[in-house]
């Protein structure tokens, strides 16, 4: 056995010896609020297995607790948020919420998590104000902030020479704070976001703006969007025959879990994100050779982020041995902790959000071949978080 597999093995069993028999004897209840249908039905799929692949690679317990799951479709509608996560917390009685996707629904989860003090791990929805004025001892991320890939790209773009950019993107949350990150980065290096176009999410209606960028002439374009609505769009600019005179540069969800679909029209897109194809390191070596094996599939980053949901889960209640109820203890570890992620070690800052590494990508065939580290280390601001 490996020193680190050995020394988690052990974790596990003192805080299994540790937990009083009683709680032993109780499954812990996971709450997977995630979308399983429309335009982000992928994502969340990808975000369960990744976490139950970490659990199974553990024996099926954490901090000496078997787990059950209850599901809930959360649909990526803010409108039901709130109704769905009460009932997993008051009807279904769960101890530990994981979830979701859409930024919009993460805040109302973030609220209700906050007001009853369930531990609440989001694997993807990187909404700002969740790290931010929401921020809370019970929060955590195990992702991204919407702010992190934009601010990346912002300076890869202006390091690659463009001066006006037009943006386009979705207008609810993850959109505007994304276009914000980009912006604040390429206009501090001296650029100028000329135009920001967006339409609601999730329509997929693109081609009046696609008109709009076509007259407007800029040096790029920067996007944001995901899943489905990533698939269409990567698609549908370069049918309008726009990839051959502007380039397209995307936070990295553009072309994450979609290159099957997009096919030849995403080769050559550069991205930002905080995972991609060849990285090479032992860890994501081991976690794609067990994803293949347990779904016959290639992760994608939201596989990544939910297997490291799980691994924060485990971190925190090995350290309050197996007792949720436990929160400044599972807190303190995961705060203090240096994550082992298939993209590569991260640290959780002050606010409860990923510290992580930036990584430039350029789809080349099926893949999002690492080519640079575009920010090394980048924390989101966490502007108005106060613990
Ligand atoms: C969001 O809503 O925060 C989001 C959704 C999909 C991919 C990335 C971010």
């Amino acid at each position: 056995m490996k020193r680190r597999t050995l020394l988690a093995a052990v974790a596990a069993a003192v805080a299994a010896a540790a937990l009083p028999a009683a709680a032993q004897s109780q499954k812990l209840k996971v709450g997977f609020m995630l979308p399983y249908s429309g335009t982000y039905a992928a994502l969340g799929d990808a975000i369960e297995k990744g976490f139950r692949l970490y659990v199974a690679e553990q024996g099926g317990k954490l901090g000496g607790r078997e787990l059950e799951y209850v599901k809930v479709d959360d649909e990526s509608d803010p409108a039901k948020a709130t109704d769905n996560v009460n009932k997993l917390i008051k009807r279904d009685n769960v101890d530990v919420l994981v979830g979701t996707v859409h930024s919009g629904v993460a805040m109302a989860m973030a609220k209700v998590a906050k007001d009853n003090g369930t531990l609440l791990i989001i694997p993807n929805a990187g909404a700002v104000a969740v790290t931010g004025p929401m921020c809370a001892q019970n929060i955590f991320r195990s992702s991204f902030s919407n702010w992190q890939p934009g601010y990346a790209m912002g300076e890869v773009a202006a390091k690659r020479g463009a001066k006006k950019v037009v943006t386009i993107t979705w207008k609810y949350a993850a959109g505007d704070e994304s276009v914000g990150g980009f912006k604040e980065a390429f206009e501090k290096a001296g650029g100028q976001v000329v135009k920001e176009l967006s339409l609601p999410f999730p329509n997929v209606e693109f081609q009046p703006l696609l008109t709009e960028i076509a007259a407007a002439k800029p040096d790029a374009v920067y996007t944001f969007f995901a899943g489905g609505g990533a698939v269409k769009f990567v698609k549908d600019y370069a049918a309008a025959g726009l990839k051959k005179t502007i380039p397209l540069y995307g936070a990295g969800f553009l072309t994450d879990g979609t290159l099957e679909a997009q096919g030849a029209d995403a080769d050559g897109l550069l991205t930002t994100l905080h995972y991609g194809d060849g990285l090479d390191n032992p860890k994501d070596r081991a976690f794609r050779a067990g994803y293949h094996k347990a779904y016959n599939a290639v992760p994608d980053v939201y596989a990544v982020q939910g297997y490291d949901a799980a691994q924060m889960l485990a971190i925190g209640l090995n350290a309050a041995k197996g007792d949720v109820t436990r929160m400044a203890d599972i807190a303190r570890a995961i705060e203090a902790a240096k994550i082992d992620s298939p993209r590569g070690a991260f640290t959780i800052g002050a606010s409860h959000n990923p510290v992580q590494d930036m990584y430039l990508r350029q789809v080349v065939g099926k893949d999002n071949k690492v080519i640079g580290v575009a920010t090394k280390a980048l924390a989101d601001p966490g502007r108005g978080c106060k613990m």
